[in-house]
């Protein structure tokens, strides 16, 4: 009899024991909402509502919670009402998705990785009150795509510049690099003099040129950035007075020129900034 009182004493003061716990991060920070009966979680509405980002380039959706006290809060696909993540653990088989959440931050962040376009629509962020409470968030992944400012088949005299223009259409940020290649193989500036590569981070533009090109420059030329699908067109550099004997080009061509590395620096700001908006 004593040893069943002896128990439930046990058990009555691991329970409390328990209930202190949990709510001890709330403690340190605010008044426990058990002391402010009329103070419901509510929305940060501050935080970014539309993101778009790149096919393959990690999102995050940033929701911000106050007031929470114990309820949790949940993702939910809007698309087919599919629970992602509640609290910080992952609820879907697909783990692409993932809650972030730091300890007594209000904060509850969805990370998406490698998204894909299907992976476009509306987000909810979903508090556990009754009733439920949500917000909605909007990420938009979008198809990169270079273009290169010529016609697909490019006649050139022999002598004359290759002056080639690429855009990268499409994307939130800049590319990180672009690089050119002649047929497979990367364009190197140092295996033949006279090319030069410009790069401009806020048009998004490379420009190839080869100057006084010859037979053995042409070939297929691909602009390819980073996280982007890339765009080719064929040059023809024809020889003197008879172009029909060029028709087909010359293809076989020793490769050329250079790796451009636009600023590393942007991507490095980039992530600079995604973890501080993570941590923070
Ligand atoms: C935040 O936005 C929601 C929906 O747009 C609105 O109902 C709510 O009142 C807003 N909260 C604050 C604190 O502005
Ligand atoms: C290359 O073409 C662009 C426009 O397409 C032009 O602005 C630029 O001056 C050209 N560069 C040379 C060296 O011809
Ligand atoms: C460019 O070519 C040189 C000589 O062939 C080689 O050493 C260098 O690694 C190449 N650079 C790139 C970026 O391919
Ligand atoms: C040029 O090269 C790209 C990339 O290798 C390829 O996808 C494209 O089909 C090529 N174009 C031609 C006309 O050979
Ligand atoms: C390309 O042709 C030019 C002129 O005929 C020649 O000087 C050069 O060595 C050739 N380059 C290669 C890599 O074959």
């Amino acid at each position: 009899m004593r040893r069943s009182v002896a128990a439930l004493v046990l058990l009555w003061i691991s329970f409390i024991h328990l209930h202190f716990t949990q709510g001890s991060a709330i403690i340190d920070h605010h008044t426990p909402y058990w002391e402010q009966p009329f103070s419901q979680p509510y929305f940060e509405n501050s935080t970014k509502r539309d993101t778009t980002t790149t096919v393959g380039q990690t999102a995050y959706l940033h929701c911000r919670v106050r007031n929470l006290g114990d309820r949790a809060v949940s993702w939910i696909r809007k698309r087919d009402l599919h629970i992602l993540t509640v609290g910080i653990l992952t609820y879907t088989n697909d783990q692409r998705f993932q809650s972030l959440h730091s300890d007594g931050s209000d904060e509850w962040t969805l990370k998406i990785s490698s998204p894909q376009t299907r992976d476009s629509g509306v987000y909810e962020c979903q508090v556990s009150t009754e009733p439920k409470i949500s917000s909605a968030f909007r990420l938009s992944v979008v198809v990169s795509k270079a273009k290169i400012l010529a016609n697909p088949e490019l006649y050139i005299k022999s002598g004359s510049d290759i002056n080639l223009t690429c855009i990268v259409l499409q994307t939130p940020e800049p590319p990180s690099f672009i690089y050119w290649y002649h047929g497979n193989h990367v364009i190197n500036y140092s295996q033949r003099g006279g090319i030069s590569v410009v790069t401009e981070k806020q048009p998004r533009t490379s420009r190839l040129l080869i100057s006084r090109a010859h037979a053995n420059d042409s070939g297929n030329y691909t602009c390819s950035p980073s996280s982007s699908d890339s765009a080719s067109v064929m040059v023809h550099v024809l020889n003197g007075e008879h172009p029909a004997a060029m028709q087909h080009g010359n293809s076989g061509g020793a490769t050329t020129a250079v790796a451009v590395s636009l600023s590393l620096l942007t991507s490095s700001l980039l992530t600079g900034q995604l973890l501080r908006g993570v941590t923070r």
